[in-house]
């Protein structure tokens, strides 16, 4: 017999993703629920209980499995059961099986201009890793680091990577502004001590002919002494330099996810061999066959982008000449929203198969 279960939205959605932020949560629900097809989940809705927005849906009595994957969702607060006799509605809390890790300001600490919102590099990750082959193994029930590694080739100051970390993964990323690696460097250096995470740190100068020509920093940790030890460890990598180079720096098929929300041409230009651009297709037009040669096979590549500079039907060329399969929920403009006057923000996801 289906049930039916309510989520209650997190307050910040509206703030993110102003008017659609009902629609946009509702497309990652329905894309999930690919992803577990014991579920059977229909008739998902947006309703007002009590005044309050939620997003409901039916399903068959939700698994342990189905509860974790919901429990991710980017825009979830809160996970309920509804009661509904003919006289009353009632909830019954469902207590949530999130993958984080660490406390929650790893995510939410650093603030500065051009920071991509952390809900939204949530939704992006989880998009990402729901279109790749490797959902079943972020999931997996193990305490030691997942065998996941996660690669933002245009990283900033690391939010997607405080993501992935969150989740449990590797990660890896290359930024080309000093300032934003270096800042970021410093960041989670002091994150880790800060939070007494067993953890060893390294920078390595890389040289050509002799001369520093840039710098990596190498990170690997721990949850704690025992499982440093045991090896049980996540590693953090990432590399000042230009993204066209990104396969100098990692080897072929290394990572399971690329996310990249590539620059609105606002605050962050894209910078290719053809010079600082506003428009990110020049860059993606060099990036993308660089990035898709570091993907494993079933690997996925999720790019967010400003729809104003560049439009869906100029990126999914790029992608598909890279040997790349557009992921269906992403096709259409499921999620685009908008972010401020000059950013209308939308996401396409592609598969290595
Ligand atoms: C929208 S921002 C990403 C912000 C990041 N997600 C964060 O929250 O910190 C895009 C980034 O791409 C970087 N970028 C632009 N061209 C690049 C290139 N050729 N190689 C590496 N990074 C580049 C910019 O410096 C900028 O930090």
């Amino acid at each position: 017999m289906t049930q039916r279960y309510a989520v209650l939205l997190l307050p910040s959605v509206n703030r993110v993703y102003r008017v659609a932020a009902q629609h946009i949560a509702n497309t990652e629900l329905s894309a999930l629920s690919y992803a577990m097809p014991d579920a059977a989940i229909s008739d998902v809705q947006s309703v007002l209980i009590g005044s309050v927005p939620y997003m409901t849906f039916s399903a068959n009595p939700l698994s342990t499995k189905s509860i974790a994957l919901l429990s991710n969702l980017s825009s979830l607060y809160a996970l309920f059961k509804i009661n509904d006799s003919s006289s009353d509605v009632q909830f019954t809390p469902i207590t949530l099986k999130r993958l984080d890790r660490f406390p929650n300001d790893l995510l939410s600490i650093l603030k500065f201009a051009g920071k991509t919102n952390e809900q939204f590099t949530k939704l992006l990750i989880n998009l990402t890793l729901l279109a790749s082959n490797y959902l079943t193994e972020a999931y997996s029930d193990k305490d030691e680091a997942r065998n996941i590694r996660l690669l933002d080739p245009l990283c900033g100051r690391g939010t997607s990577l405080n993501q992935a970390l969150m989740y449990g993964f590797d990660v890896a990323g290359v930024e080309i502004d000093r300032r934003d690696f270096d800042t970021y460097g410093l960041f989670i250096n002091r994150w880790l001590k800060d939070n007494r995470l067993k953890h060893q740190s390294k920078t390595i100068e890389l040289k050509r002919d002799n001369t520093t020509q840039s710098h990596r920093h190498q990170i690997t940790l721990g949850e704690d002494k025992e499982s440093y030890k045991a090896g049980a460890v996540q590693q953090i990598e990432f590399v000042l330099g230009d993204t066209l180079h990104s396969a100098e720096h990692f080897k072929k098929k290394s990572v399971e996810l690329i996310v990249a929300d590539l620059p609105y041409g606002i605050k962050h230009g894209s910078q290719s061999t053809k010079g600082l651009n506003k428009s990110p297709l020049s860059l993606l037009e060099q990036a993308v066959p660089v990035w898709a040669t570091l993907l494993k096979s079933g690997g996925a590549m999720g790019l967010a982008w400003n729809t104003y500079l560049a439009k869906k039907t100029e990126l999914i060329p790029l992608l598909e000449n890279a040997g790349l399969t557009i992921y269906e929920p992403t096709l259409g403009n499921d999620f685009r929203h908008r972010v401020d006057q000059a950013i209308m923000r939308d996401i396409v996801i592609a598969v290595r198969t």
